[in-house]
């Protein structure tokens, strides 16, 4: 392992785990990776161990950066009270929108002669699916106290799941308008679905390749990683945004054919996407708030 050091003897010196020769005055960046403190002929000689950012090994250690920066970007107050008050909200959310659409409209269907059961999927998947399994995603690795690399599995595969039933949410209300001759892509709400819906995967997929499969370099991850958190963020907010204009469209559309505009089903449609934009602060809240202190045991490159 190559070492120099400043002459004259000035600060630690510097070991680099390659193998290569270096040049007298060549300039490297590195990660650093270990300080030891060694007794040389009875004098402290410090020693910095490092590997070259360009190394392929690199990416497989990890100096704390990452984390560092996540943790400037957080508030400075512990996401675990937001993480629970968010899990009562996801309670309510899918109670009251299985009620609304198994009590109030008459459940669901995929084929069916009544077309109205077809369109009933799509409000429960959006919510449970995107909005609800989304967020629990998100605020994954804020509640559950697990290793760092499982964690990050269970994020990966519950965005699979809200992705997947996002996808077949809206393809039964496209089944619903196609299969009642009702025009498709027309309203506001239903152009920013298509966007969410192709932000998401596109988010997945970037999030997927560079911090799962192949996985990135170091320098790519630790870049990435504020973009993915922003990104992440805006594009589900952008969804709560979208399923809160779905909730209004349908109550119109149900109102003014008849509807009592303050009867049950109304306030209770109105309860439902009101828990849906909570919930979505209260994810919001847990993911820019400090995780819960990691074991020693918990480091893992991300
Ligand atoms: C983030 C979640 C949601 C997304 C991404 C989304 C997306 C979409 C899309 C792409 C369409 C167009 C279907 C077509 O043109 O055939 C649509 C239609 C519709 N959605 Fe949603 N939706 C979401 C949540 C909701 C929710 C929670 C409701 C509440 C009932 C809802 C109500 C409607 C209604 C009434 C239509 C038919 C009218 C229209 O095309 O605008 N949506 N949605
Ligand atoms: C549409 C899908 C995705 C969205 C909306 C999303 C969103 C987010 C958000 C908001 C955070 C910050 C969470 C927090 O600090 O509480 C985050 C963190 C993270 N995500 Fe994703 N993500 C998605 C998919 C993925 C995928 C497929 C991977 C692949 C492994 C991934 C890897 C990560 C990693 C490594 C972190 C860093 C956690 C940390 O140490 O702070 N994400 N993601």
């Amino acid at each position: 392992m190559p070492c120099w050091e400043r002459l004259p003897q000035k600060g630690p010196m510097m070991c680099e785990t390659g193998v290569k020769q270096r040049k007298i005055g060549e300039v490297l960046r590195v990660k650093p990776l270990a300080a030891l403190a060694m007794i040389d002929e009875g004098e402290l000689d410090r020693k910095i161990v490092a590997i070259l950012l360009n190394d392929p090994k690199a990416s497989l250690v990890n100096d704390g950066e990452s984390e560092r920066l996540r943790e400037n970007m957080a508030l400075g107050v512990a996401a675990l009270p937001f993480t629970f008050v968010a899990h009562l909200l996801a309670v309510a959310g899918i109670v009251m929108v299985l009620v609304w659409n198994i009590h109030f409209r008459g459940g669901l269907a995929w084929e069916a002669t009544n077309k109205n059961l077809i369109f009933n999927i799509h409000p429960v998947l959006m919510l449970i699916g995107l909005i609800i399994i989304g967020g629990e995603a998100i605020i994954s690795y804020k509640s559950l106290p697990l290793k760092k690399e499982v964690k990050k599995l269970i994020h990966l595969v519950l965005h699979a799941i809200a992705l997947i039933l996002g996808i077949i949410g809206i393809i039964a209300a496209f089944k619903n308008h196609n299969e009642s001759g009702i025009a498709n892509l027309y309203s506001l709400h239903s152009w920013l679905g298509i966007g969410v819906i192709v932000l998401y995967g596109t988010q997945w997929l970037y999030g997927f390749v560079t911090f799962y499969y192949p996985g990135g370099t170091s320098i790519l991850r630790s870049q990435s990683l504020p973009w993915h958190v922003l990104f992440g963020l805006i594009v589900y907010v952008l969804a709560v945004g979208t399923a809160s204009l779905g909730f209004l469209e349908k109550l119109t559309f149900l109102e003014s054919s008849g509807l009592a505009k303050y009867g049950s089903e109304a306030l209770l449609v109105n309860f439902t996407a009101i828990v849906t934009i909570l919930y979505g602060a209260f994810v919001v809240l847990s993911a820019i708030s400090q995780a819960p202190a990691t074991a020693e045991d918990d480091y893992a490159p991300i």
